[in-house]
């Protein structure tokens, strides 16, 4: 493996494989694996499990890391091609992303997604065209339409639950009061497509994922014997599902208009995961990436409760991460 920017790039067979790593390195560190190795990391937008995740994983494999966040403490930095360089960026990309990668040995790279131009988001554009200017190994942090390494986390999470290859795995759209990225829902999209799991994507009105990310998850489904479907009726989708994937994002119906957005979601409070929401799912377990907004996009009680497994989704960041590392670095 010379790039984890997608798991869609990576067999279902190789990603069980890096499962398999990811469950050996939890149970016997090798704390000298990577030793002298040089992890860059480069977030054009915050974080908090993402960066702390990757530190703490480089360090537990004997390597190091260093961070850059352009225009705090480091340089702005221009990431859009061909332009007149006299706002506030001070250093392109292109420079850049070359002299980062000189001093690493794999570079870790976030940018989300512009949220105007849904075909720009869609065709990962930016990410795309930084990732161009390495050969390093390269590791998507999150890009405008893709977020592997939540996924890998986020099926490690599954396979800890034991929950059935063949469950019903609700992604569901919350309520958040501005519009956020395709990323998270299109990677976990993905993934369960992947894991042969049925995936029902409930969503309101406005909020379809868009068509390429759901045909791309059903050619995945029928090779690993699941399917996927979506529909805005919340009732019928959670009636006997086993996992409901909760995130926020924004109107594919209006992409880019905030206004227009803003406008759809007033009207969608009631999107907010509660309790009442498991009638007919007593089982289901609450998963979402974090960061959440509590009572928000889900009831504190919800959160706080024994269905919510967002804590163990976040601590399985790092084996995962570890397992990416690894096989990047030490193949
Ligand atoms: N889930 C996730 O990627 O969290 P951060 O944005 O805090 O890294």
């Amino acid at each position: 493996m010379k790039r984890f920017v997608d798991l869609a790039d990576l067999g279902r067979d190789e990603v069980l494989s890096l499962l398999e790593l990811a469950r050996r390195l939890e149970k016997q560190p090798e704390p000298h694996a990577l030793a002298g190795k040089q992890l860059g990391l480069l977030f054009f937008n915050p974080s908090l499990r993402t960066l702390a995740s990757f530190q703490a994983a480089m360090a537990r494999l004997g390597g190091s890391s260093f961070v850059i966040n352009p225009g705090q403490g480091s340089w702005q930095l221009e990431t859009r091609p061909d332009v007149v360089m006299d706002g506030a960026a001070a250093e392109h990309v292109r420079e850049a992303i070359p002299v980062l990668a000189s001093y690493c040995d794999a570079l870790g790279i976030r940018i989300f997604a512009e949220g105007r131009d849904l075909e720009h988001d869609l065709a990962e554009g930016t990410f795309n065209a930084m990732a161009a200017l390495t050969d390093k190994p390269l590791i998507n942090l999150e890009s405008a339409v893709n977020h592997p390494c939540q996924a890998l986390a986020d099926w490690k999470t599954l396979d800890d639950l034991a929950v059935p290859r063949a469950a019903r795995f609700v992604l569901s759209w919350a309520y958040h009061p501005r519009a956020l990225p395709l990323a998270v829902p299109a990677a976990a999209l993905h993934m369960a497509a992947l894991r042969g799991m049925e995936v029902i994507v409930l969503r309101p009105d406005g909020y379809a994922l868009p068509a390429p990310l759901m045909e791309r998850a059903r050619r995945a489904a029928a090779a690993s014997g699941g399917s996927v479907r979506e529909t805005s009726a919340r009732d019928e989708a959670l009636e006997g599902a086993q996992v409901l994937y909760v995130k926020e994002w924004g109107a594919t119906a209006c992409y880019g208009d905030a206004a227009a957005d803003a406008r759809l979601r007033s009207a969608l409070t009631d999107w907010c995961v509660r309790e009442d929401w498991f009638a007919a799912a007593p089982e289901c377990r609450v998963m979402h990436c974090l960061p959440v907004r509590r009572n928000t996009a889900i009831a504190a009680a919800v959160l706080d409760g024994p269905r919510s497994v967002v804590q163990r989704e976040a601590y399985n960041r790092l084996p995962a991460q570890m397992a990416v590392l690894h096989r990047l670095l030490r193949p």
